[in-house]
């Protein structure tokens, strides 16, 4: 019998949407939201109480089979049976990050889970193997800039993920920069939205023109579908974005970081369409307020959250705004700690 507590933080995308699974950049931080889970490894069965959504799950492990009720359990079953997990768990699962809003709830449930049933392995193992059991968990397709963010996470730091060769760069946060997130109002899933669609024609892109982050926009021209033509345009363009929000980060400029988050918006509204007039509209307010430096919309779209980068004190009460809204802190990594063994 073993007791331990799990954390793995969620994280919100500062720059670089939509880059990942077409070999990108993105330039995330983990923060000081996530998801925690206490508990005892023993038995045969994971037995977990949701703290959010007041119900439980009871399993036999060995599991086969990942499609159960209620649907956040379908992680913690997609997670055993991606790492053969033998040995079961009895615990409480307690999260402070809005579901389904794009602050990787579901990467930091994974990978909290993971390390709660004793997965031993690197932080990109771990990142896989989230990765892994969300696609079985909910079938979506997703890159890696969730998972290797919360596996990743440092305090103090921004992360610049390098998805061609799987390589994170810690990126110091200028400490006069400080960042928000609003929440939209607006609920979305990943497996309901036009994901997959788009993760498709950014594929359909590169078979045609290769590479995209190595593309000018005037590449762009050799693809004659009209609408993979902008998904792609909002890759390449993104990725070169997220090389100049690294220097603006790196040379403390926040005025430039935040104008590069306004263009970012703007490309994910027009070229990827992944925005709608709520959000745009919560965009656009959060700009009007003196000291605001930029805000986007974070994480896949079709709804949940926005950022803003900001002086200090610019946003008093990000809460105010919506109902719904956090000064986030860049955090550190998924960790579990032994409590008694
Ligand atoms: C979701 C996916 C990520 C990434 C973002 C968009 O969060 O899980 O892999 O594609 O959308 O940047």
């Amino acid at each position: 019998m073993t007791r331990v507590r799990a954390h793995a933080p969620g994280r919100v995308n500062l720059i670089g949407d939509h880059t990942d699974y077409a070999g990108g950049l993105a330039l995330p931080m983990a923060i000081d939201l996530g998801t925690s889970i206490i508990g005892t490894r023993e038995g045969d069965r994971l037995r977990l109480h949701s703290e959010q959504f007041d119900t439980d799950t009871d399993l036999r492990v060995p599991l086969q089979d990942a499609r159960i009720q209620p649907d956040w359990a379908r992680y913690i079953a997609a997670v055993a049976v991606e790492m053969n997990c033998t040995t079961g768990f009895s615990g409480l699962i307690d999260s402070t990050l809005p579901i389904g809003a794009g602050l990787s709830s579901s990467a930091s449930l994974e990978l909290a889970t993971a390390l709660a049933l004793g997965f031993e392995g690197t932080p990109l193992e771990l990142a896989l193997l989230g990765q892994r059991s969300e696609f079985t968990a909910v079938g979506v397709p997703c890159g890696l800039l969730d998972q290797l963010s919360s596996a990743f996470g440092s305090e103090g730091h921004a992360l610049m993920i390098d998805f061609a060769s799987i390589t994170v760069e810690q990126i110091p946060l200028p400490p006069e920069l400080e960042i928000i997130v609003v929440h939209s109002g607006v609920e979305r899933t990943l497996a309901g939205s036009a994901y997959a669609e788009r993760r498709a024609a950014c594929e359909t892109a590169i078979s045609i023109v290769g590479e995209l982050r190595s593309c000018s926009t005037d590449d762009l021209a050799a693809i004659t579908d009209p609408v993979v033509r902008r998904r792609a345009r909002h890759v390449v363009t993104e990725c070169q974005r997220v090389t100049e929000a690294r220097s603006a980060l790196l040379g403390g400029d926040g005025i430039h970081f935040g104008e590069l988050m306004n263009a970012s918006h703007r490309s994910l509204r027009d070229d990827f369409e992944v925005s709608m007039p709520v959000v745009d509209a919560l965009v656009e307010r959060l700009r009007a307020v003196p000291g605001v430096h930029g805000a986007r919309i974070t994480g896949a779209g079709f709804g949940g959250c926005v950022v803003a980068a900001c002086e200090p004190g610019a946003i008093a009460d990000p809460a105010a705004i919506t109902g719904r809204g956090w000064r986030v802190r860049a955090s550190g990594p998924a960790r579990v700690e032994l409590l008694e063994s």
